[in-house]
């Protein structure tokens, strides 16, 4: 294997858990990277030599992102339902039946390549990681082929057939399909299990059954929940020792509360609420209370068609009280976190050298520069891409 130092570094986010600083931020920095692997950080004028050397020309130098939730297997556009919705519509559930119809008339190949483009556009935006989720097929069918087409980009796949009951049957018939046939059908390729926890979708019981039924097939469970309004998704989660809870954006003290206890980690989707105009959830109250939180892109056709996670940083600091430092690790470490990943998220000896260039001398600049392409060079597990 050979070993490649990454060297002049103006500032170099590592995430060190033991460092003084949430960030653990050195500067005038380098990095070694031996095959797949991070093998050494520190100060330039301390570093080791290497086979081959890079210049990083004073760049800031992150983690790539670890995107922990998204919906990228699709098809269809749902552009006239946003330009309703900024015309003074709201968003409902429902909306996901219009996505469903054009994903159960695509070709496996017309799947694949819009994945493919979508993961495309994530990367050159800094992300190393992503979860993609099935939830436009809703047949044992068209589920099972998502979840195989996103197995094809990623190892974080999540079976959400409990994402809307389909037009055509009940409620009762169609958990009863999601938690038999479907998800022997779909637990082979997935990781995960995921339900949307609200109104409009399934209720608490209902996304009990999906969420046991999913641990029994061996799956772990993350849940969409208190995303339109409060509800009981949080404390469901927090109950069954899910590793993350998505949307958090309407919570109770007890919701806060149980999230501080359990650890299980609050992800936050600034993007949606960017793009249906609903209130940000509060992430200072949820950091005070000493909730682990991430910070995802839920790129999906309707609530929020975003790929990037700078602007969900940018948002989170604008609008969601929390500092670019809090922002950036919950963009990376947290999403690390949210996806129990312990090999992504930190730039430390031993984790797997996927890291974001940035031209800017700060990764405070994801905040301070909003919507300006500044990741210049991505690599990931070792190799620039
Ligand atoms: O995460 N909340 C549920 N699912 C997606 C939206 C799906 C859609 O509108 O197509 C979300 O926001
Ligand atoms: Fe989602």
């Amino acid at each position: 294997m050979t070993a490649t130092l990454i060297t002049n570094i103006g500032e170099l986010v590592t995430n060190d858990p033991d460092a003084d600083d949430l960030l653990g931020v050195v500067n005038d920095a380098a990095v070694v990277v031996d095959g797949a692997t991070v093998a050494w950080v520190g100060r330039a004028s301390g570093a080791p030599s290497a086979d081959a050397q890079v210049d990083a020309g004073g760049r800031a130098v992150l983690p790539g992102f670890v995107d922990s939730h998204s919906h990228l297997v699709f098809a269809g556009d749902r552009s006239a339902e946003f330009a309703a919705r900024m015309a003074g519509e709201s968003y409902a559930a429902g909306g996901i039946r219009t996505t469903v119809a054009a994903t159960r008339a695509a070709s496996d190949d017309q799947l694949t390549s819009h994945v493919a483009r979508l993961v495309q556009e994530m990367l050159r935006q800094g992300t190393t990681t992503v979860e993609i989720k099935s939830g436009y097929g809703l047949t044992v069918s068209d589920e099972a082929r998502s979840l195989a087409v996103a197995r094809q980009f990623t190892e974080e796949t999540t079976f959400l057939g409990a994402h809307v009951v389909p037009a055509d049957t009940t409620p009762e018939e169609y958990v009863a399909l999601v938690t038999g046939p479907m998800l022997e059908a779909c637990a082979p390729h997935a990781r995960w299990v995921d339900a949307f926890c609200e109104r409009g979708a399934f209720d608490a019981d209902q996304s009990r059954a999906v969420l046991q039924a999913g641990a029994a097939a061996g799956l772990r469970g993350r849940l969409h929940a208190n995303q339109l309004g409060p509800g009981p998704g949080v404390r469901l989660a927090c109950e069954l020792g899910l590793t993350a809870v998505d949307h958090c954006t309407y919570l109770t003290d007890d919701d806060v509360a149980a999230l501080a206890e359990t650890g299980t980690v609050a992800t936050l989707l600034p993007g949606v609420e960017f793009s249906t105009r609903q209130p940000y959830p509060d992430a200072r109250r949820l950091l005070d209370a000493g909730a682990r939180v991430a910070i995802a892109s839920d790129c999906n056709p309707g609530s929020c068609f975003t790929s990037s996670v700078p602007l969900c940083v940018a948002l989170a600091v604008r609008e969601m009280g929390m500092t670019p430092a809090e922002a950036v690790h919950a963009a990376t470490a947290g999403g690390a976190l949210a996806l129990d990943r312990r090999d992504v998220g930190a730039l430390v000896p031993g984790r797997r050298a996927d890291l974001v260039l940035l031209d800017a001398p700060t990764y405070v600049h994801l905040a301070y520069r909003p919507g300006v392409p500044l990741v210049s060079g991505v690599w990931v597990a070792g190799r620039p891409v």
